[in-house]
């Protein structure tokens, strides 16, 4: 019988949290112009309170063109109007704090926008300046260096770079961009920028945010040269991305996180292909977490997941810091609508839109995984909406798709819009209570009319809801689960169940099979992501927690 076990224990916060994202633009509009607002968040902290969380992540609430979705940011010490303004965001989180919930707001240090007043001088700045060096401007090839430097690709399709006319009208140099053209990427070569960004840092630790998801925490550091990837790039040694020099940006971090009060924390976006890369970034100097999207891109399948659960637990433990479970967030497919699919596994390059899915399987599915993540040592996310059970929206009309990879990928990647419609929270009809005071307003992505039967106010009179589960789940978690020792014991179930321990006094297990199987006797039924099934008995596609018989 293996046993893992995960880093030294401590009481840190952050080890065990649970943290729910909140995607601004969707999660409740204040002031009715169809898009979600700070004071939307404010209105809606007591549900997060009653729901159980012990954290927020919010999605960037900075200045910005909305090139995409305000991941293009033209002032990092400022809100954007859309969202309301810093005095607002002072407020909230202040009132986050009241209601005993932590803040995590979201840093963008790859690129900025455009309209930056970096970006901004540096085109008027001109060759060689300093100015310039805040990017990456190269010199084309080919001829007239009409080609651009080298045959890197963005993410979300076409060149990464785009030539700039200088102000006398001759064509100049190409600038990077690993995302869209409006995203220009920064110089962390240029000493100029770790500093600018430590005083970012500092300016939000000191209005009381208690961290920072970092975007694209992978991605700053450049290899020197900016090679080629060639007709077949080495996914694990890409120019672009996880280049060594990017740890001391972190550790600089950390000496800026660690001289406040209060366990302020950082979390990597780090899409790295395997654990031991991203792990590299949770050393004991560098950030505290990242999120585990191998768990999130797993196929739904037994020893699929056992394995993911083995080596994130085992990869953790080597740097010592805590695991974290991840489902869905605002850039992948909601889980609910990937379980249902015959193929179950996520990737993001290629997200299958198109490919029928299951919901009602997909849905016992999510219901079940929502037990599991919850149940493993560790911090665990929730994207809004999981507590809900939302799938993806896959009929949004091609003329309200708003997201930049749909052009940018020649109409072939429908992008991400499908996982970030606005929260139905009462009535029966759209806005579903979204634009609260507001009935009359248009939501920014329109909301489907099945919603009715998802919105919180219909679910909350559901003790059978998939939010009262989630409320359930994460009530036990806080007064039990946390608090148990950071190991999984595993207990073999058959081939088509995953059965672990946590302690004499709390066991997991999940069927991943059609048909029902029978418990074990001896212990006391904590939760049931399935409650039509009999006692006794483990339901298909369902998870259960099991306490000690008292
Ligand atoms: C991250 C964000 C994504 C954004 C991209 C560029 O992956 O999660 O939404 O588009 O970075 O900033």
């Amino acid at each position: 019988m293996p046993e893992t076990t995960t880093g030294p224990s401590t009481t840190a916060w952050w080890r065990t949290a649970s943290i729910y994202q909140i995607y601004v633009r969707s999660f409740a509009d204040a002031n009715g112009d169809g898009i979600g607002d700070l004071a939307g968040i404010r209105s809606r902290l007591p549900y997060l309170r009653d729901l159980g969380v012990d954290a927020l992540w919010l999605t960037p609430w900075y200045v910005s063109p909305m090139a995409d979705a305000g991941y293009d940011v033209a002032d990092y010490c400022d809100i954007d109007p859309v969202f309301g303004d810093l005095g607002g965001a002072e407020a909230l989180i202040e009132a986050v704090h009241e209601h005993g919930l932590r803040i995590i707001v979201d840093i963008v240090p790859n690129h900025c926008s455009d309209r930056h007043p970096w970006f901004q001088a540096a085109l008027a700045a001109g060759a060689g300046s300093p100015e310039r060096g805040r990017f990456w401007f190269v010199e084309g090839r080919g001829e007239g260096g009409d080609l651009p430097p080298n045959d890197w690709q963005a993410y979300f399709g076409g060149p990464a770079w785009t030539r700039i006319t200088e102000s006398d009208g001759s064509p100049g140099p190409w600038y990077l961009h690993m995302f869209t053209p409006e995203q220009p990427d920064l110089n962390w070569e240029d000493p100029g920028t770790l500093a600018a960004f430590e005083e970012i840092l500092r300016f939000w630790l000191d209005r009381g945010v208690d961290g920072f998801r970092i975007d694209v925490a992978h991605g700053l550091m450049k290899k020197h040269g900016l090679p080629d990837v060639g007709p077949v790039p080495i996914p694990d040694d890409l120019p672009y991305q996880d280049r060594p020099e990017v740890h001391d940006v972190y550790r600089a971090w950390r000496r800026v996180t660690d001289s406040y009060a209060g366990e302020r924390v950082m979390v990597g976006e780090i899409w790295l292909p395997t654990p031991e890369q991203y792990t590299r970034y949770l050393r004991p100097d560098e950030l505290h977490s990242a999120f585990n999207f191998e768990f999130l891109c797993s196929a739904w399948e037994p020893a699929a997941i056992r394995d993911v659960i083995d080596y994130t637990l085992a990869s953790h433990a080597s740097v010592g810091a805590p695991p974290t479970w991840v489902l869905s967030n605002h850039d992948t497919i909601r889980h609910v609508t990937r379980y249902g699919r015959e193929d179950t596994s996520f990737d993001m390059g290629h997200k299958r839109h198109d490919d029928p899915s299951d919901l009602a399987l997909g849905t016992r599915r999510a219901r079940a995984a929502a037990l599991l993540s919850l149940a493993l040592p560790g911090g665990v996310y929730v994207y809004q909406g999981d507590e809900l059970g939302l799938a993806e929206v896959v009929d949004i009309p091609v003329d309200r798709i708003q997201d930049p990879t749909w052009e940018r990928s020649g109409h072939t990647d429908r992008g991400r819009d499908g996982c970030r419609v606005p929260l139905p929270w009462s009535g029966d009809a759209p806005p579903f209570g979204f634009s609260g005071a507001h009935p009359q307003a248009e939501p920014w992505l329109p909301q489907p009319a099945r919603w009715k039967q998802s919105t919180v106010a219909a679910q909350s009179e559901d003790s059978a809801s998939t939010l009262n589960l989630y409320r359930d789940a994460l009530a036990l978690r806080r007064k039990l689960i946390s608090q148990l020792p950071a190991a999984v014991t595993w207990i073999d179930a058959g081939a088509d169940v995953l059965a672990f321990s946590r302690s004499d006094a709390f066991t997991c297990m999940v069927n991943f099979s059609d048909v029902p199987i029978a418990l074990p006797g001896g212990y006391r039924l904590l939760a049931s992501s399935d409650d039509t099934a009999g006692g006794g008995v483990l339901a298909p596609n369902a998870a259960v927690w099991l306490g000690a018989d008292s």
